[in-house]
C-alpha cells in the first residue's frame, strides 16, 4: 500500500509540475536533445515556449523538454507521429527514413558557412524542402540553425591519416558513414544521449559535432582536443506532424506560425555568435582547439568530397551548385 501510494504520490506530482496547461488549452509538448545554454536549439525552444505561453495564453500551452528527456532523436518521430509529441526539432541528418532530399546538408564540404547555409535554406528550393514529408505525415515548419562541425579524437587530428582506423560516432546518416569510411576511419551510428560515455570508455574514438554541442555535452573533456575544420554542418528542422498542424483552428495555426517564424529569424541570427560563445568556453575550460593551415584543410578537403559522387543520385550535381551559389 504504501509502495503504491507513493508510486500515486510521484505520478500526481510530476504531472501536476508539466501540466501548465489551463481548461481548453492546447498543448504542445516540444521534445529535443540538447542542452539550453550556450546552445542555438536550446535557446531558440526555451524562446519559442516563452513566447507561445505568453501571447497565447489560452489558446495553447507548450512544455519544452530538453536533454533526451522524453525521446532520443531516433524515437521522437514515431511518438510525433503517434501524438505523443506535437513538435520536435532533429538535426537534418536524422530524416533518412522520410526523405534523402536533406543528404545535401550531410555532405562535406558544400557549405562555406552558416550565412551560406541561411542563403539556401530561404531560398525557394530550401523553402520547398520544408513540405517534403507531408506524405509520410510531417509537416517542416522552420529551420533553425546549429553551425558548423568540428572534428575530435583522442588522439590529435591534423590530416585525414590521422582519422585512420579510429573508431568515430556519428549520426544516423549514411552520408556520414560514408564520409568517414573515407577516411579509412569506422564510424559508428549512436544516439547523442550516448556520446559521452561511448567516448570515456572507449567505445568510440572521436566524433564530429559542433562547438555548442561539444561544449553542451562536455566531449571536449574525454578528447584529446578539437579541431577547426568547418567541414560540415548541423542544423534542425522543426517539425509537427501534418495531422496535429492541419487539426489546428486556422487562428491558433496562423498565430502560431507567425511566432515560430519570427523566433526564427531571432535566433538564426544568433547561432554563429552562441557557437562562438562555446568555442571560447571550451578553450577556458582548459579545452585544446587546433586550426588547420591552407595545406592541411585541402588535404581533408580531397579525401572527404569525393563522397558527393556516391550520393548524386539522392543529390544532383545542379542541387549543389544551387547551395554553393550562397558561399562567399
Ligand atoms: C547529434 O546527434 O549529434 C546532434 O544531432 C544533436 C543535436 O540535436 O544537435
Amino acid at each position: 500500500l504504501t509502495t503504491l501510494a507513493a508510486a500515486a504520490a510521484l505520478t500526481f506530482s510530476a504531472g501536476a509540475a508539466l501540466a501548465s496547461c489551463e481548461d481548453g488549452e492546447i498543448e504542445i509538448k516540444f521534445s529535443h536533445v540538447t542542452n539550453v545554454d550556450k546552445h542555438p536549439k536550446g535557446l531558440a525552444a526555451a524562446l519559442l515556449e516563452k513566447r507561445v505561453n505568453e501571447e497565447m495564453d489560452g489558446k495553447a500551452c507548450m512544455t519544452v523538454f530538453p536533454n533526451s528527456q522524453l525521446y532520443d532523436d531516433d524515437k521522437v518521430m514515431e511518438a510525433l507521429l503517434l501524438g505523443d509529441v506535437q513538435m520536435a526539432a532533429p538535426s537534418l541528418s536524422k530524416f533518412e527514413q522520410f526523405t534523402k532530399q536533406f543528404r545535401l546538408f550531410d555532405l562535406p564540404f558544400v557549405f562555406a558557412n552558416i550565412d551560406a547555409v541561411d542563403g539556401f535554406q530561404n531560398s525557394e528550393d530550401g523553402q520547398k524542402m520544408l513540405d517534403s514529408m507531408q506524405k509520410r505525415g510531417i509537416q517542416g515548419l522552420a529551420f533553425w540553425h546549429n553551425g558548423m562541425k568540428q572534428m575530435s579524437a583522442n588522439k590529435p587530428l591534423l590530416l585525414p591519416e590521422d582519422a585512420k582506423g579510429l573508431k568515430f560516432r556519428i549520426q544516423q546518416s549514411d552520408v556520414l558513414q560514408a564520409q568517414f569510411e573515407a577516411l579509412g576511419a569506422n564510424p559508428q551510428k549512436m544516439a547523442f544521449s550516448e556520446v559521452y560515455g561511448a567516448l570515456q570508455t572507449g567505445v568510440v574514438d572521436g566524433q564530429e559535432n559542433t562547438w555548442s554541442n561539444i561544449y553542451g555535452q562536455k566531449f571536449f573533456e574525454v578528447q584529446d582536443g578539437v579541431t577547426e575544420t568547418n567541414h560540415g554542418v548541423i542544423d534542425y528542422l522543426v517539425v509537427t506532424s501534418t495531422e496535429f498542424w492541419e487539426g489546428l483552428p486556422d487562428d491558433v495555426r496562423e498565430q502560431l506560425d507567425t511566432i515560430v517564424k519570427e523566433v526564427t529569424r531571432q535566433r538564426n541570427t544568433e547561432s554563429f555568435e552562441v557557437n562562438e560563445g562555446a568555442k571560447a568556453a571550451i578553450v577556458e575550460a582548459g579545452g585544446d582547439v587546433r586550426e588547420l593551415t591552407a595545406e592541411q584543410r585541402a588535404a581533408w578537403v580531397n579525401v572527404m568530397k569525393p563522397v558527393w559522387k556516391k550520393f548524386e543520385k539522392d543529390v544532383p550535381a545542379e542541387l549543389i551548385e544551387a547551395a554553393q551559389k550562397y558561399n562567399p
